[in-house]
């Protein structure tokens, strides 16, 4: 008996299923370059399973909160909550096999890793009795099992990796099956990735990747190539529970309704959204709360000091002729150059369509290479400081260094790293007195496709008093900032 949700249909309009029941003993792998369709695909494959199987989602964006409202997923603020409250949080979603959305996106990416872990492990040490099955879709896996050490603290890269090898590799028994979504194959720890035996693979540029990819799809390297071709929103499916012959899917569109039934699984509960939420939390605070996962207190450096750190800085350790060179520049060192040089390749990261789509650990390697092989020093660089820098890049302020910014780069002290490219841009606005940037390019700026997320920062800085936001009657928005008297020209948003 099985029980299928149709995923796609092939460019020849066949549709495409997945069998559930297998891809619950099997698991999935989806790889895909940002803006491939990862998320839209695990957002169908997720809506039309929704009345099959109970469904934790792990959501570092906050993308998938929106299931709450048309599927009644109980959704957790992953930053309201301590560790124990979390694993308490976690064993009572196995008790009542609730279905979850855990948001990660209030936190910063190493408290992620930590919270994720934390109730991952919790749902793994659920009671036999409750070994329900239940896909556990975690998005940007990449993140939580990385395949080499980032700019994240290494305790978080440990139980976050443990865990997320946990699910993938002794989930199965447990009725614990892994859906995991990453941009970068490469990026993803090899046996984490190695446990999935159903694969969508989208579309992929780098060489290393599309290797990897093809070699999961079982293709030739010449092959592979046609994984570079797919246009957004199309996939290659192979594995137990798609097709036993790589096929290719145009992922079908979200919020169909399409239901399927359930022969062989066991029926969902059937309490309401209400009801779960408040099975799932009440008592909740038995224990003291303590802040575990604490947000920390911004970092303060901006663009400028990042400059001037790398510009005071030595070279990388060289050899031969480069020894001779260095030499050279230690004899005359010229800051004013390096800083410059940095300068430049803020500027030209920041220019690149998408740049705001990719990670940040992603962009900080970038920029770390670009500076090597500009022969700046890196030892001294930070992955705060490149933010903060990058943000300035983002919203055009070529020149960090000209008195114009020395304000703005003060106040901006008080804005945590990853909402200061919309401020920046949005105080850039205001204090040339143009219109505030409509949504959907503070959406680009910020790195979402999610509108909810812009305001939900909007919201955040007004809260802490560095914005003001004003709708006037006509519907038309502007933004103040009160410290530094100066308003967006109103605008519809
Ligand atoms: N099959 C599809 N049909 C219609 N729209 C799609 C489809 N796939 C993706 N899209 C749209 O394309 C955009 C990018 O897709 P999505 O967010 O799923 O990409 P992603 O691979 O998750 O990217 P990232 O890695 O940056 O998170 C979204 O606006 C999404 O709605
Ligand atoms: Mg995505």
């Amino acid at each position: 008996m099985s029980a299928s949700i149709v995923i796609g249909q092939t460019p020849r309009g066949e549709p495409i299923k997945i069998d559930i029941k297998e891809l619950l003993a099997t698991r999935l792998l989806v790889q895909g370059n940002s803006g491939s369709g990862k998320s839209h695909l695990l957002r169908r494959l997720l809506e039309e399973s929704a009345p099959i199987v109970q469904q934790v989602v792990i959501d570092p964006e906050g993308d998938f909160v929106s299931l709450a409202e048309e599927f009644g997923h109980v959704v957790i603020d992953g930053s309201a909550y301590g560790e124990a409250e979390i694993a308490r949080l976690a064993a009572r979603i196995r008790q009542h096999r609730a279905s979850v959305v855990l948001a990660l996106d209030e936190l910063e990416i190493d408290q992620q890793m930590k919270c994720a872990a934390q109730f991952l492990n919790a749902l793994f040490d659920a009671p036999r009795e409750q070994w329900y099955p239940a896909l556990v879709v975690v998005d940007e896996a990449q993140m939580f099992a990385p395949a080499a050490a980032g700019e994240v603290t290494e305790e978080a890269r440990r139980v976050s990796l443990a865990a997320m090898t946990n699910l993938m590799c002794r989930g199965r028994k447990r009725g614990l099956a892994g859906v995991i979504a990453t941009q970068r194959l490469a990026k993803l720890a090899k046996n984490v990735a190695a446990e999935a035996s159903n694969f969508l693979m989208g579309r992929t540029f780098l060489d290393i990747d599309m290797v990897r990819a093809a070699d999961l799809l079982g293709m030739e390297r010449r092959q592979a190539e046609q994984i570079r071709d797919l246009s957004r929103g199309q996939f290659l499916g192979l594995g137990p529970a798609i097709s036993r012959r790589p096929v290719a899917v145009d992922i079908g569109s979200v919020r169909s309704g399409a239901k399927s039934v359930t022969p062989g699984l066991a029926p969902l509960p059937t309490a309401s959204t209400e009801d779960m939420r408040e099975l799932l939390h009440a008592g909740l605070h038995i224990e003291p709360e303590r802040p575990e996962f604490p947000r920390p207190a911004p970092r303060v450096e901006d663009a400028e000091t990042l400059a001037r750190r790398i510009a005071a800085n030595e070279m990388l350790e060289p050899t031969g002729a480069q020894a001779r060179e260095r030499e050279r520049l230690r004899a005359e060192p010229e800051p004013e150059e390096n800083r410059a040089a940095v300068i430049a390749i803020l500027n030209a990261m920041a220019s690149e369509p998408d740049c705001t789509f990719q990670s940040s650990t992603t962009l900080f390697q970038d920029f770390s290479i670009r500076c090597r092989m500009k022969g700046l020093s890196v030892r001294e660089l930070d992955a705060t400081m490149f933010r903060r820098g990058f943000a300035a890049a983002l919203a055009g302020i070529e020149d960090p260094e000209d008195e114009r910014w020395k304000d703005l780069f003060n106040l901006a002290r008080h804005v945590p790293d990853d909402a200061l490219a919309p401020f920046f841009v949005i105080a850039r606005a205001a204090m040339d007195g143009e219109p505030c940037p409509d949504d959907t390019e503070l959406a680009r700026i910020y790195g979402t496709s999610s509108p909810r997320r812009v305001q939900r920062l909007l919201d955040y800085l007004e809260k802490d008093g560095l914005l003001v936001v004003r709708t006037d009657f006509s519907g038309k928005r502007s933004v103040s900032l009160p410290d530094m008297g100066v308003t967006t020209a109103p605008v519809e948003a």
